[in-house]
């Protein structure tokens, strides 16, 4: 049993916390929001996660799982300050250090023992020096601390299995020490440790993420380039993914990537390199690749209707991707945008994402099921690949729609299948099988 503190209450933070705590710890979760741990102490979470809310409840029942608004209260017994707060993107694509650089002021500020402080959120590279010199410049030499550098790999919606297993645990620090403190924590995981410095760390966190991002782009790439020359993008992915040096995930075309992470990570890596003198030329044709693949969405739509002028488009799916209700970068959100600017109307459906998404898309009608949302639509585009929309009753969906085109933006349909049953169907890169070749 180790005592950690965990500074934010977001995906990562409450993740990692309620994980910990479930390991045996004892762990208390801090947030400077009055609002959100008052919720959590009631059981409430500020965000769906599968499994996340049982999870929380088992270790506060347990009284190894506490919240607090204090950060003297959560550091009073700590050995281990897991720094989790948000690094929302600046004005020019950079992260934006405000909240890391509050959370390792107040740090500074409270701590009257050693303390080992991890740093979980995605901060571009050297930022692990930049706390160490901010707790020194408040606090000097007076409490001996180190900073270990332990970027987060979780997914939403499969956080917690991604936490309890992770494919690598990456811990970077100028102190192997406190490292090896740190790892022994992450030992009942039974996963591969890289310990490495610090810089090391934070860019293997970014080098990761905008690999799996590049991914996504270079097979919507193939999949263009698979409908000018009539081959089926899914196919074609299934016969790469088998070379186990290439392997099989990360290569579903689609409507591109979004979410709280991609984007932003993307982004500040590419600004990184050009505030560093390097023009990252990868980089930013991933970028517009993946801000093609909306426009992409809207130009099908135009093909299949002729205009957009006047038609109603329902969307399937609004969150980011299935089994969160999350909307940040949603594809869904320009998708939406697009329509309406060409003068269309949008209707739309999403298992757990429209509370949410009406705040960020007032002008978007919401639909209580998928069958009703089909109601007087001249197309529809299923934008995210929930489950519940992988087998639909086309039938009905196709009765109820004013015109029967279904732009599949997560290529789930068979072309061939959907076709049979009467509808226009464009997937993504499906040339053959699907749309034949198209100049
Ligand atoms: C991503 C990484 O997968 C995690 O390892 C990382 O920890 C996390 O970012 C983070 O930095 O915090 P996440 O954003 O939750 O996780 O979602 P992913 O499952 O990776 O999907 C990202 C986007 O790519 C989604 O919009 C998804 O629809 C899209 N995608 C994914 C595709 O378009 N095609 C694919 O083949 C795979």
């Amino acid at each position: 049993m180790r005592n950690i503190a965990v500074i934010g209450v977001g995906y990562v933070g409450l993740v990692t916390g309620a994980c910990f705590a479930d390991l045996g710890n004892r762990v208390t979760c801090m947030d400077i929001s009055e609002e959100k741990i008052e919720k959590l102490k009631q059981g409430i979470m500020p965000f769906y996660e599968p499994g996340l809310e049982e999870l929380v409840e088992r270790n506060v029942r347990a009284g190894r799982l506490f919240f607090t608004t204090s950060y003297a209260e959560a550091i009073r017994d700590a050995e281990f300050v897991f720094i989790a707060v948000g690094t929302p993107e600046g004005v020019d694509g950079e992260a934006d250090l405000r909240y890391v650089r509050a959370a390792a002021e107040a740090i500074a500020d409270v701590m009257d023992h050693p303390l080992i402080i991890v740093n979980k959120s995605t901060v571009p590279v050297g930022t692990g020096d930049w706390v160490a010199d901010i707790i020194r410049a408040r606090r000097g030499d007076s409490v001996p601390f180190s900073v270990v550098s332990c970027p987060e790999f979780l997914r939403e919606g499969s956080a917690i299995s991604d936490f309890m297993n992770p494919a690598r645990v990456v811990l970077g620090s100028l102190d192997r020490d406190a490292a090896e403190k740190v790892a022994q924590l992450h030992l009942p995981l039974r996963a591969p440790i890289v310990i490495t410095d610090l810089r090391t760390a934070e860019m293997i966190k970014y080098a990761s993420n905008a690999f799996l991002a590049t991914r996504i782009s270079f097979i919507n790439e193939i999949a263009a380039i698979c409908e000018v020359v009539g081959a089926d993008v899914k196919e074609v992915a299934n016969g790469m993914g088998y070379d186990p040096r290439i392997g099989r995930m990360f290569l579903d075309a689609g409507v591109g990537y979004g979410g709280s992470c991609f984007p932003k990570d993307v982004k500040a890596l590419a600004h990184m390199a050009l505030s560093n003198g390097y023009q990252p030329q990868m980089l930013q044709a991933v970028m517009s690749i993946n801000a093609y693949q909306r426009r992409l969405v809207v130009k099908k739509l135009r093909d299949a209707l002729g205009s957009l002028d006047g038609a109603v488009v329902g969307l399937l799916g609004l969150a980011f991707k299935p089994n969160t209700d999350d909307m940040r970068d949603a594809p869904s959100i320009d998708i939406a945008r697009y329509i309406i600017a060409e003068g269309g109307r949008v209707r739309a459906y999403d298992p757990v994402a429209m509370e949410v998404a009406r705040r960020i898309l007032p002008d978007v009608e919401m639909a209580p099921d998928p069958y009703s949302l089909a109601d007087g639509c001249d197309a529809i585009v299923i934008v995210t690949d929930w489950n519940e929309f992988k087998n639909l009753d086309l039938e009905r969906i196709r009765d109820r729609m004013r015109r029967p085109v279904l732009v599949d933006g997560r290529n789930i349909y068979d072309p061939a299948f959907v076709r049979s049953l009467g509808f226009i169907y464009r997937g993504i890169g499906r040339g053959f099988n699907g749309e034949g070749v198209q100049k």
